[in-house]
């Protein structure tokens, strides 16, 4: 199969199209490279493209034969997208939109779009199905929410049919270490931690430790990014088989949940480091929930998907791999 990757020069989406390569497919990989990486392109048909310019796009992709589309590009920090919401809508709401009509347009009909907890907003429950109610406290957040509305709106009224997959948190990386998560700045937990460990970045910032949780600091659900990659085939698959119950939309949460705290996770930085990390306290941060955990037994049940790398010591230790050959490279 040939497939379309947008975001593909990114972190999760360069680790789906090593995926799919060691599954015998091949990628066109469509990226505008604001936060990706030629790097990690493998050697697939790259398109230097911004989902923004309809022209630019309907241009790229005339004549391609494409079996189904990944769709990761998005702008995804939280802080940034309270600050410029208009440059989150058109990037991610307006991009997706342009992307759908030139997909429409050319009758490819799969899409497997990258989705997030945080369309959930505050939760409920202790752990997040699917049918949580969905009150986004970001605008990050809304702007997915609003994705896969349209998403589904465009799968009731067309021939398209797509899947929605909410990560928690992606982390890790591969495990020979040859692709990672590079993201500047940086705003992630884990690497945050190791680049403070390797004295490549600044001393790592525990926002808030005043939550009411466990021991006062955000608990999340950490999913290897390889684990991730997998359920992105699966999805795929899935809607090649038409195998997916009910109308042509469906979404699933992507987790092991099971919860961690910064604490917890920092500690195990300092165990896989062997060395103490330097760190200091701050303030919480806006529009960040005290606990996000996923109850993905939608995903095991039905995309027949089971994470390989559940245990934080493992997926903190394929990240550090990937920071030491990363920074001596
Ligand atoms: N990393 C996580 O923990 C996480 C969690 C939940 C959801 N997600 C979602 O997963 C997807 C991938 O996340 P990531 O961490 O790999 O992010 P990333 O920033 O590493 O990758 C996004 C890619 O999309 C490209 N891109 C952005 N806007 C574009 C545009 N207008 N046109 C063309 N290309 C564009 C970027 O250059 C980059 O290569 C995103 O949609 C993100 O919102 C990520």
């Amino acid at each position: 199969m040939h497939y379309l990757v947008t975001g593909g020069a990114g972190y999760v989406g360069s680790h789906t199209v090593r995926a799919l390569l060691q599954h015998g497919h091949t990628a066109t990989i469509l990226d505008n490279f604001s936060t990706g990486h030629r790097w990690a392109t493998q050697g697939q048909v790259v398109l230097d493209v911004d989902l923004r310019n309809p022209s630019a796009l309907r241009d790229a992709l005339r004549g391609l034969e494409i079996d189904g589309i990944f769709h990761f590009a998005a702008k995804s920090l939280v802080g940034e997208s309270a600050k410029t919401p208009v440059t989150y809508y058109q990037n991610n709401v307006t991009g997706t939109a342009n992307l759908l009509e030139v997909a429409l347009e050319n009758g490819w009909h799969r899409v497997v779009f990258s989705s997030t907890a945080a369309i959930y907003g505050n939760p409920l429950t202790d752990r997040i199905t699917e049918n949580h109610p969905k009150v986004p406290i970001n605008v990050y957040g809304q702007t997915k929410l609003t994705v896969e509305n349209m998403l589904k709106a465009t799968c009731e009224a067309s021939p398209m049919a797509a899947v929605s997959l909410r990560y928690f948190n992606a982390a890790g990386a591969a495990e020979d270490a040859s692709l990672g998560e590079v993201h500047d700045p940086e705003t992630h937990l884990i690497p945050t931690a190791l680049k403070a460990a390797s004295g490549a970045g600044q001393p790592l910032t525990i926002f808030g430790d005043d939550y009411p949780t466990p021991d006062g600091t955000c608990v999340r659900d950490y999913i290897h990014v390889q684990d991730l990659a997998d359920a992105h085939l699966r999805a795929m698959n899935a809607l090649e088989q038409q195998r997916l119950e009910g109308p042509q939309f469906d979404a699933f949460n992507l987790g092991n949940g099971v919860g961690f705290s910064v604490k917890e996770v920092f500690a195990a930085c300092e165990d896989i480091v062997g060395q103490s990390i330097p760190y200091r306290l701050g303030q919480r941060r806006e529009g960040d929930p005290a606990r996000l955990v996923a109850d993905a037994s939608r995903a095991r049940e039905e995309l027949g998907w089971q994470p390989r790398h559940s245990e934080i010591e493992m997926i903190v230790a394929t990240a550090w791999a990937w920071e030491q050959k990363h920074r001596s490279a």
